[in-house]
Order: structure tokens, then C-alpha cells, then sequence
């Protein structure tokens, strides 16, 4: 934290504000695009929609306009329904916790943290690729982070390293900053300056000399890698559409949601449907096979009760659910497990 202080990043326009909706706007334009393009759309974003009332009030298409060139466009969809879930569930006002934040459209685990720790001081450890670089390094976690058990065992270490005792809520903010900074700044992937690392002196992967060995990942993300679209289906009661995949294929004989090949794609299926009750966009996640495939889970909730619909499948109670065969990942969206 006193690195932080003296040597971290200050001049970030969303940095001296404890406002959730300045934090989360620049958490999500974060996600997939660089601080240096994000400073001018931030700059825009604010001045039309200053508050998160603004931009509930705003037709969606203002909102996809001002994102216009930041690409990854269910972010800006899921932005507009974040605001309004605010608006209808919360008073207008963000929930002030990290568990609540995640329930939110469009607001994964680590969105979430950062929020909760930087405007509500919650011990929360956020757990994005700088940070887990950064802690792997420094413990000298030798473990594969390609298999979810080794993620979580690094999260649990991350959270106990959080600060404690009374100061903790007041040193959240600067302890989250600092750990990003450190990754961005100074424990980059190559060729890390260790010689100005407030955390040297303790560095497992320094002391050994070789601390771009660490995180350890036997299997990356290749350019061009599998992508999936799922879709989340359930009836007014809590039934899951699920089909059984074809033989031979991904998941074959599994129980799985409808898959489809793009955005486009699911939804166009979508748009056969008729009742939907609200469409949003889960944060994407990575499933490690002999190839790493990338999911993107889209999840609906429909009015009626076991409606026929257009595609291939059933419906399958939700009791039931635990007993089928189903693929890892699919199983833990529905017991809305976090990898
Ligand atoms: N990337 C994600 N969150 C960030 C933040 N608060 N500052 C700089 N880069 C970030």
C-alpha cells in the first residue's frame, strides 16, 4: 500500500471516487479494452449519462452509439440492463456488496470485487490475469491455474492475504490499486522489473531467479481457439431446457444448453421464442479440454411453464438436475459456481 501511495498509478480518471456507478462503468469498459483507449470513451460515457439514472433512463441505442469502436458489444447491452436492475431492484442505488454486485447483468466475480473493495472497503480479493501473476509469483505457486482446483486454491491464498483488523475497510482501496498496479506496471509477464518491486524481498519466484516461470499453465489459449454460445433457458418454475448432444461431437451423450456457433446465432434462436422475461449475458469463462474453449453463456428466463420451443431438447426439472449426466461447465453455471 505504500508502494501504491509513492510509486502507483494516480491520474486515472476513475480513481478518487468511491461512486459505484464511475467504478463499474470503468471496470466493464476495462475488461477487454486498454486504459488508453478507455480514458475518451470514459470521458463521453459520463458526460451523457452522468449518473446510473441517466443511463437507465436512456433508449439502448444512445447506449450501443457512445460505446460505438470499444467492440464487445454485449457489454454495452448488459451496461443498460445493469442500469436498470439497479433502478427497479436496488432504489437506485449499486448494492454494497460483492455477493449482491455479482447478481447484477453483466457483473462477473472480479468486477464485482473491485467494486465492493474500492467503494465499500469490503475484504473482497479481486482475481484478474494481473493479479494471479502477481501472487503466483510472489508465493511461488507452482501449480497448474489451466485446471479450475489450482484457480481456486491461488483465490483462497489472494484472500487471506487481504489486509485485516481495524484499518481494513480504509486500506481496501489502495491494496486493490496497488496489486493492480504492480501487474501492470512492474510484474509484467516479461521481463518483470524486479529491482523496483516493493515485494522483492519476500519473492519466491525471484528468489529462485526465474519469475517469468510463474504462473505455471500447461495449456493456453490458442489463437483461434473454440468459442461457444450457450443458452440458459428456464421456465417460470426453474426448469432447464437441456438437450442431449449429438454423438460423435463436443460433450457427446452429455445433457447440455441449446450451443450455437455466435451471438448472431443465439440470438436469432432467441428471437423465435416467445415470453422471454429478460435475456442477460454471464461473463465468459474458459473451459480447459485438449483445446481451451471459450463459453459464452447468455441466460433467459421464460414466463411459462414447460413451453414447446423451436429447438432440439426438453425440459428437465430443476431437481432432477443433479442426477444427469452433464459437462463440468454446464453443471457449474447451474449451480452458479464461479471458476
Ligand atoms: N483494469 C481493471 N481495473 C483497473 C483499474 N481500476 N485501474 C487500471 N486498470 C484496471
Amino acid at each position: 500500500m505504500a508502494w501504491q501511495r509513492q510509486h502507483g498509478r494516480h491520474d486515472l480518471p476513475w480513481q478518487g471516487t468511491r461512486d459505484p456507478y464511475r467504478v463499474w462503468l470503468s471496470e466493464i469498459m476495462l475488461q477487454q479494452t486498454q486504459v488508453r483507449t478507455v480514458r475518451a470513451y470514459y470521458a463521453r460515457f459520463l458526460t451523457r449519462f452522468p449518473d446510473v439514472q441517466a443511463l437507465a433512463a436512456a433508449p439502448l441505442d444512445d447506449v450501443l452509439a457512445l460505446w460505438s469502436g470499444l467492440g464487445y458489444y454485449s457489454r454495452a447491452r448488459n451496461l443498460h440492463r445493469c442500469a436498470q436492475a439497479v433502478r427497479a431492484e436496488h432504489g437506485g442505488a449499486f448494492p454494497r456488496t460483492a455477493t449482491q454486485l455479482q447478481s447484477l447483468p453483466g457483473i462477473g466475480a472480479s468486477t464485482a470485487a473491485a467494486i465492493a473493495a474500492f467503494c465499500f472497503g469490503e475484504r473482497v480479493a479481486i482475481f484478474d490475469g494481473n493479479v494471479r501473476r502477481v501472487l503466483a509469483r510472489y508465493l511461488g505457486f507452482d501449480a497448474d491455474l489451466s485446471q479450475a482446483r489450482h484457480q481456486r486454491a491461488l483465490q483462497q491464498q489472494a484472500q487471506a492475504l487481504l489486509p485485516d483488523g481495524a484499518h481494513a475497510a480504509h486500506d481496501m482501496p489502495a491494496y486493490t490499486q496497488g496489486l493492480m498496479d504492480l501487474g501492470a506496471t512492474l510484474c509484467t509477464p516479461r521481463a518483470p522489473d524486479c529491482a523496483r518491486c516493493p515485494l522483492r524481498a519476500d519473492c519466491v519466484a525471484r528468489r529462485e531467479g526465474r519469475p517469468e516461470a510463474y504462473p505455471v499453465r500447461t495449456r493456453r489459449l490458442q489463437r483461434g481457439a473454440q468459442a461457444l454460445w450457450l443458452l440458459w433457458l428456464e421456465d417460470a418454475e426453474g426448469a432447464v431446457w437441456l438437450e442431449r448432444r449429438p454423438v460423435p461431437g463436443v460433450w457427446a451423450g452429455l445433457h447440455c444448453f441449446a450451443l450455437f456457433d455466435d451471438e448472431a446465432a443465439l440470438h436469432g434462436a432467441l428471437a423465435q421464442i416467445g415470453g422471454v422475461r429478460g435475456v442477460q449475458a454471464l461473463e465468459p469463462r474458459v473451459h480447459a479440454l485438449t483445446h481451451d474453449l471459450r463459453l459464452h453463456p447468455f441466460r433467459a428466463r421464460l414466463e411459462a411453464r414447460r413451453p414447446p420451443l423451436p429447438l432440439p431438447g426438453g425440459w428437465v426439472a430443476a431437481d432432477s438436475i443433479q442426477t444427469i449426466g452433464m459437462p463440468a461447465p454446464i453443471r457449474d453455471l447451474l449451480l452458479q459456481k464461479q471458476v
